[in-house]
């Protein structure tokens, strides 16, 4: 359990995190982000909880982490940024988790299309972007993260795609170090993220993209459809090359044919 002045202590960035919501315990850090931001709060407030009774995950899906052992937190930020540039941010929070991990845990790591993060080809983290618009601006974006730090179970479905540091690493990891590292992580890109600048985080997360090139499977809505991963579209979604042509996805689970 932290407190916020435990979160905030030692903390080096300028805007993200510059104001911390801390909870023992409620509802989804991203719906509450949603309602700070709804009434105004600005660039880079942080909502941390240390359990979530309905967290979130992508397509409709639960969020689910036992109390006290991950990270959980929402990032409001308020970039100026045109509708078409506003999917990058995912790949700004995926890239920005990766480089944490890696100073942290002296470990590398995998990014995957769109938002997950992966430890010796496992999610350990995934991410939910959460984007509102005015006319063809971006108003304000929640950045939701779970990073699963020291939880050792899990159930058996999602054990068998999801992971923990400690289930990898066999160590436990300080939990408010790693938060910190990521937040600075988030605030060393932002400067040219807010300008629409993002060479720097692709160049990063692409490094750790290993799906172009291969036969992929997606799944959207119950279907799947195969074809091959050619590449990233101008406005963040992934091309692949089908027997009817090339097709753009926005949302959906991907899994590389081996
Ligand atoms: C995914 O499905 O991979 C995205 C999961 C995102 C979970 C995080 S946990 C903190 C934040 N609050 C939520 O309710 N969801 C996100």
């Amino acid at each position: 359990m932290y407190s916020k002045e435990d979160l905030q202590r030692g903390l080096k960035t300028r805007v993200v995190g510059s104001r911390l919501f801390v909870f023992d315990s409620i509802d989804s850090t991203s719906v509450c982000a949603r309602t700070l931001a709804e009434a105004g709060t600005g660039d880079g407030a942080v909502v941390f909880a240390d359990h979530q009774t309905s967290g979130r995950g992508r397509l409709g899906r639960l969020w689910v982490s036992d109390p006290g052992t991950n990270l959980l937190f929402s990032v409001l930020l308020r970039p100026p940024l045109r509708r078409d540039q506003s999917a990058f941010l995912t790949f700004y929070a995926a890239a920005s988790v990766a480089k944490a991990l890696e100073t942290v845990t002296g470990r590398s790591t995998e990014c995957k299309w769109p938002n997950d993060v992966l430890l010796n080809g496992k999610k350990c983290c995934g991410i939910l972007l959460e984007n509102s618009f005015a006319q063809d601006r971006l108003d304000f974006s929640i950045i939701g993260i779970g990073l699963n730090v020291n939880q050792r179970e899990f159930d058996d479905e999602l054990s068998l795609r999801a992971t923990s540091l400690v289930r990898e690493l066999n160590v436990e990891f300080d939990r408010k170090q790693l938060l910190q590292r990521i937040l600075e992580e988030m605030d060393q890109f932002y400067p040219e993220v807010k300008e629409g600048h993002f060479n720097r985080v692709m160049k990063f997360w692409n490094d750790r993209c290993s799906m172009f090139g291969k036969n992929v499977k997606i799944s959207q809505s119950g279907k799947q459809i195969s074809g091959t991963a050619v590449g990233l579209s101008a406005d963040g979604g992934l091309v692949l090359k089908t027997t009817h042509g090339e097709t753009t996805f926005y949302a959906g689970d991907v899994t590389v044919s081996l």
